[in-house]
């Protein structure tokens, strides 16, 4: 069953890399309201560790919200566990609290990182155990919105990319690993699958519509490691790619990852929702849009032949 589009949606983390292009597909369906604390000054400007931001949200005009902020590196919320935890799990619980106080739709943002990597694929309802304190503060997140708010959808994703102007560390990685000329040791062990923001966002607006209770997944299906990714950047951009070198021994990241979340999208197919398309697919778009301009989309054209 399908219900009407909500008329006002808070959209937390609306400046970050999945909240831009979540903003951005609203915009067209509904009236996004942005909170961050680098919103523009016509959202909620504000920070969700501040008691004084909870109270606007509470008076503010909504009906669902999108609940994307967070914490998102493994290596800062290792540095700073205390103000993670606050974010990502005392903030998600809050977040909860006020969509169920309005009974309002919430859509929590949750990711792949909550199960080992050890298992893959993963369906919805498996086992979770995550690997670092990141996927440990999400997973404690899952349970604070289930328990708290029970008209809510826990959308699991992978690692993402978009397009300008939200940075996004996975392409900018790849594209300087696939544009830099001299030799370069990537890791061949440790399995993403890449995924475009616009086809999270996508998602996002089906479920805000569908309203199904309990854990959704997203993912694109096609697995890549770092050293594949900058492989196929260059591939598409037509850059010779004969320095990059696979590296198979211990990945050179001090916070450990998952090897392999490979997160199985059965249920989102069910539902009749849009699956996120692969990345060989996706990027061609990606990366066309970013270089239609003639070459000012980022230094990486000028030092490739
Ligand atoms: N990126 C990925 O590869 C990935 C993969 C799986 C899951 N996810 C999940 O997807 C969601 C969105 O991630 P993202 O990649 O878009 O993150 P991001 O680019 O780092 O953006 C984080 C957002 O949170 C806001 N924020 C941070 N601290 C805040 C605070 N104290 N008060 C208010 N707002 C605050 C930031 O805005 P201001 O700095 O302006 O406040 C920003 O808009 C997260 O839940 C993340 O766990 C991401």
């Amino acid at each position: 069953m399908e219900y009407d589009f909500p008329c006002c949606v808070l959209v937390t983390g609306a400046t970050g890399l999945l909240g831009t292009a979540v903003m951005e597909k609203l915009a067209g369906l509904t009236h996004p309201i942005p909170v961050s604390r680098g919103a523009p000054p016509d959202g909620l400007r504000g920070d969700l560790l501040e008691v004084e931001t909870w109270e606007r949200i509470r008076a503010a005009d909504w009906d669902a919200a999108v609940h994307c902020a967070a914490i998102r590196s493994p290596e800062r919320c290792e540095e700073n566990r205390d103000v993670a935890y606050r974010l990502n799990v005392e903030a998600a619980a809050r977040m909860a609290e006020c969509a169920a106080a309005r009974n309002a739709w919430m859509v929590h943002i949750s990711t792949d990182y909550v199960f080992d990597g050890e298992r893959p694929p993963y369906g919805e309802e498996d086992a979770t155990a995550p690997v670092n304190f990141y996927g440990e503060t999400k997973r404690e997140a899952e349970q604070e919105v289930l328990s708290r708010c029970r008209t809510a959808t826990v959308l699991r994703i992978p690692a993402l990319y978009g397009d300008p102007p939200a940075p996004s560390p996975l392409l900018e990685e790849g594209m300087a690993a696939a544009s830099a000329g001299t030799e370069c040791f990537l890791d061949d062990t440790i399995v993403r699958y890449p995924t475009h923001t616009g086809d999270v966002a996508d998602v996002v607006a089906f479920l805000l519509r569908r309203r199904f209770a309990g854990f959704v997944h997203a993912s694109a299906q096609r697995a890549a490691t770092r050293y594949e990714w900058a492989r196929l950047i260059g591939e598409i951009m037509g850059w010779n790619t004969s320095h990059l070198r696979r590296s198979i021994g211990r990945p050179d990241r001090l916070v450990p990852r998952p090897r392999d979340t490979h997160l199985k999208v059965d249920r989102l197919r069910q539902l009749g929702g849009p699956v996120p398309r692969d990345c060989n697919e996706r990027l061609i778009e990606t990366l066309g849009k970013r270089f239609a301009d003639g070459g000012t989309g980022g230094p990486f054209r000028k030092r490739r032949p």
